[in-house]
Order: C-alpha cells, then sequence, then structure tokens
C-alpha cells in the first residue's frame, strides 16, 4: 500500500526525470478477457487524455467498453481535484455504485485521477469506502493492469499513489474519442503553485516530454489522418523550463507546425512565460490555430498577488494588446470570483478588465478552497450569496461580448474542422480556427475535413452557417 502525501508532493528538487517505455507483462494481459468496463471522467483536457491510455490499457487486457455503468463488471472514476463540486460529483457517484456493488457482488470499482492525489480523499476511502477495490494516483497511470491484477488476486483494498512524480513513460497505448483530432502531452505537472491551485500537488512537479517523441506522435496523427492536435499542458508556456539545454514552446510550436499537420492548438497558457517570440511564431505559421486560453483570474493586481499570479493587471493588459496584433486572433480565458478578501472595488475592477478585453470565451467560477492550499488558509469574510451575484454579473457581462464577438462573423466565410452530426436535428458541427462551435447543413463525407463555411447567424455559444 502507497498513500499519498502532501508534504512529498509540495516538494521540489532539481533530480532528473528518466524516460520509461511502456510494457504490459504477458503473463497478466487477458485479466480482462470476456469483461466489460466502465469510466467515468471529471475535469479537464489532461484528464481525458489520460482516459483515453487508460481505456486502451484496458482494452489490452481483453476489456471491452460498455457505455452504462449499470452493464460493466469494472467501473473506474478518473476524478478531478480543481473545485469542490467535482469532489462531490465523484463522491455522489461512488454512493450509486455502492448500491450497484450491493446487487452485484462481483462488481470491480476503482478510483483514479486528481483526488486520489489527496491524503483526505484516501483516507475517506481507506475508512468509509473499504468497498472500493482500488485507488492509483496520476503519477501510476501505467501500472493500471499491476494493480487490477492485484486487486483480482487478493480481493484486498488495493491503494497505490505515488506523491513523488515518477518517470516520463513513453509509449502507452492510446484509444482517442475522436478520429480526426488529437491531444497530444508536452508536459505534465506544475511548478506556479498559483495560492488557490491545488495542480502543482496533484499532478507534481513540471516535466517536459521530448521534442523527438512529440514530433513522432503528431507526424503518427498526421499519417493516420488526423487534421488537429491540441499540445496539452497545465501551462505550456513553461514548456522547456526543466531542460538542460535551450529548448521551448516557440521552438516546438514551429517544429510542430512544420510536420504539416492541418491544425496546432496549445493549452493552458500562463501570462507570466508568453514571450514575443511565441507569438512571432504563431503568427508566422498558418497551420497554428489563432486562438489563445489566457487565464487572467482576476483583474485586481491586489487579488492577483494574493493568488501569487506573478503579474499585475496592466502586465496582463500589455500582453492582452500583444496578442490582438495577431490577425483574426480569438482569446478566452478563465475567472475567479469570490477569492478571500475581494472587495466590491477588486470585483468592479475585474468587470473592468472584462469589459476592456472583450473575450471570446471565458469559464468564470467562485473560489473554492482547497485543502492543503495556501488559498485556503486565508480568512474569508465573503458570504455565498455575495459570491454568488458576484458570478451573475461577471456572467452576464462576459456573455453578452460572446455574442457580439459572433456577430461580427456573420457574413464572413470561416474554415471549420467538420466533426460529427450536431445535437441540433439534421446538421452537421464543427470548429472554426478560432475554436468556435459552428452547425451547419452537410452531407456525411464531410465528417473529418476542414471546408469553408459561411457563417448565417451567431448565438452566445454556437454559430450557424452553410456550405459555400
Ligand atoms: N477555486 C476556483 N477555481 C479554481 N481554478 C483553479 N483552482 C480553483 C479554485 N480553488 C480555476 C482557475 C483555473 C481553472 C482551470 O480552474 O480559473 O484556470
Ligand atoms: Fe494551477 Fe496556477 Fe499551475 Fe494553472 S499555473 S495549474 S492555476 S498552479
Amino acid at each position: 500500500m502507497k498513500l499519498p502525501d502532501y508534504k512529498e508532493a509540495r516538494k521540489r528538487t532539481n533530480s532528473t526525470v528518466e524516460k520509461e517505455i511502456y510494457e504490459l507483462d504477458s503473463s497478466i494481459s487477458n485479466i480482462g478477457a470476456g469483461k466489460k468496463y466502465y469510466i467515468k471522467t471529471y475535469g479537464c483536457q489532461m484528464n481525458e487524455h489520460d482516459t483515453e491510455n487508460i481505456k486502451a490499457m484496458l482494452e489490452q487486457l481483453g476489456f471491452a467498453e460498455v457505455d452504462d455503468y449499470i452493464n460493466a463488471d469494472l467501473v473506474l472514476l478518473n476524478t478531478c481535484s480543481i473545485r469542490e463540486n467535482a469532489h462531490n460529483k465523484a463522491f455522489g457517484m461512488l454512493g450509486r455504485l455502492k448500491h450497484l456493488k450491493e446487487e452485484k457482488r462481483e462488481l470491480i470499482v476503482g478510483l483514479c485521477g486528481c483526488m486520489a492525489q489527496e491524503e483526505k480523499v484516501v483516507d475517506e476511502i481507506m475508512h468509509k469506502y473499504k468497498w472500493v477495490n482500488f485507488v492509483f494516483g496520476t503519477h501510476n497511470i501505467h501500472r493500471l493492469p499491476y494493480i487490477l491484477n492485484e486487486s483480482f488476486n487478493s480481493m484486498k483494498q488495493e491503494i497505490e499513489v505515488y506523491s513523488k512524480e515518477g518517470n516520463i513513460v513513453e509509449g502507452m497505448p492510446v484509444k482517442r474519442a475522436s478520429k480526426y483530432k488529437a491531444y497530444v502531452n508536452i508536459m505534465y505537472g506544475c511548478d506556479k503553485f498559483c495560492t488557490y491551485c491545488i495542480v502543482p500537488y496533484t499532478r507534481g512537479k513540471q516535466r517536459s516530454r521530448e521534442k523527438d517523441d512529440i514530433i513522432e506522435e503528431v507526424l503518427k496523427l498526421k499519417e493516420e489522418g488526423y487534421q488537429e492536435v491540441t499540445l496539452l499542458g497545465q501551462n505550456v508556456n513553461a514548456y522547456g523550463k526543466d531542460f538542460s539545454y535551450n529548448y521551448n514552446l516557440e521552438n516546438l510550436l514551429e517544429d510542430v507546425s512544420k510536420t504539416n499537420i492541418p491544425r496546432v492548438r496549445f493549452m493552458t497558457s500562463h501570462p507570466w512565460d508568453f514571450t514575443d517570440g511565441m507569438i512571432e511564431v504563431i503568427k508566422k505559421y498558418p497551420n497554428i490555430m489563432p486562438a489563445i486560453h489566457l487565464p487572467v483570474q482576476s483583474g485586481s493586481s491586489k487579488i492577483l498577488k494574493l493568488m501569487g499570479r506573478k503579474y499585475t493587471k496592466e502586465e496582463y493588459i500589455e500582453l492582452f494588446d500583444k496578442l490582438k496584433t495577431i490577425p483574426n486572433v480569438s482569446i478566452s480565458t478563465d475567472i475567479i470570483v469570490g477569492f478571500p478578501n475581494e472587495s466590491d472595488e477588486d470585483f468592479k475592477e475585474t468587470l473592468d478588465l472584462v469589459n476592456y478585453c472583450k473575450y471570446d470565451n471565458a469559464f468564470t467560477f467562485i473560489f473554492s478552497p482547497r485543502v492543503g492550499t495556501p488559498a485556503a488558509k486565508l480568512e474569508d469574510k465573503i458570504t455565498l450569496e455575495e459570491k454568488e451575484q458576484r458570478l451573475y454579473l461577471l456572467n452576464e457581462t462576459v456573455n453578452k461580448y460572446f455574442l457580439e464577438n459572433n456577430k461580427k462573423l456573420v457574413g464572413q466565410k470561416v474554415k471549420v474542422l467538420t466533426e460529427g452530426t450536431s445535437e441540433k436535428e439534421g446538421m452537421l458541427f464543427g470548429y472554426t480556427e478560432t475554436n468556435k462551435l459552428i452547425n451547419f447543413v452537410g452531407t456525411d463525407d464531410l465528417i473529418g475535413k476542414i471546408i469553408d463555411i459561411e457563417v448565417t447567424d451567431a448565438k452566445t455559444w454556437s454559430l450557424d452557417g452553410k456550405v459555400c
């Protein structure tokens, strides 16, 4: 049994990160034969991509996927810790699984992802959820076949969570959710330690993947017919800072662009590490999409300081203005309201900033204290009602600009990667270069292709169009 330890998770050392190649021991390669699995994923793209690896590993073991947990022999929850509600959702699901397990004793239940890295969660699983069969963390996903095998053999609760990040594991199998666009991890972990954020504890020290491994993956995807890659990391702009040689996101974007994969995206950016060189590369290569996710978190320099974001409102605006020189760029953001001691004046500064930036998209949240982070220890005098009121006002403001920006596109021709049939009956859907959802009428042979669409109508969260 290996349990999470926050003290260990907080440590950052200069120890070199080794590369390890995933291998499956043939003696266990059949343990899932005839069995069905269901996996529920919470949280960010990183988790979604981990799930793609987990699914492929399970299928190598003989398991087959089902889309309803009621029919599964193995249910796995890939969890998220970022805010309390993600946490509550996972525990709610565990409640439903408990009932199912009472009827179906042979059901195997596992929990992985960021919540597995939390001391408090694992303690609760060990004491109040003894029926959960196994838990593993974000640093040892590649160990799943062995943990599962152990769990089948011992029938005891297996807990294997490493608090210190391990090697970078290459060669993991992957079952991708899409045939046209793919996530490619370029780095793991985060060293920024924003004071509200649990990620540096749950995902460990920043570790960049080697350029050659990334390029090889992109080239393979291109060969398989993929049209788009999203380079993933918690803070991609810091890519390469942990290398002993000089190679950074500017260089990587250029090299990935030169593979000639039709579309390259990257996320998430931290304003602190965004260089002029990166902006020039984005401008230079037409297959690097002009869509930038640039979380601001707050428009008040006082709150930004308390958040440990390392930039002021003015510095953010300076960067924002530079990014706006990229032709047709769309900029999205993340904003937290109700950070401890955020005054009405601070909140007003956030609204002012939104009125200046007029974002194309924004993800807005109420501050959620995460145990173990410095911000969770701050005294908080703001009532939940006040926070909800701020969120409401903020959403009203950001939504206004989504619609305003979308309306500007009506009558224009945009390039769209068609992804499939839309939720809107009889229509297809896809995303523009600027990452806007667009619905249009078209034949199925357009799916997987990048085509020209004329925008005919604009809504707050989507566009309508017609094939040109
Ligand atoms: N409370 C609320 N929102 C948070 N985020 C991260 N941690 C917290 C928290 N404790 C938000 C940030 C980040 C996004 C992924 O989630 O806005 O950019
Ligand atoms: Fe969290 Fe800040 Fe790292 Fe983003 S940059 S993952 S908000 S600590």
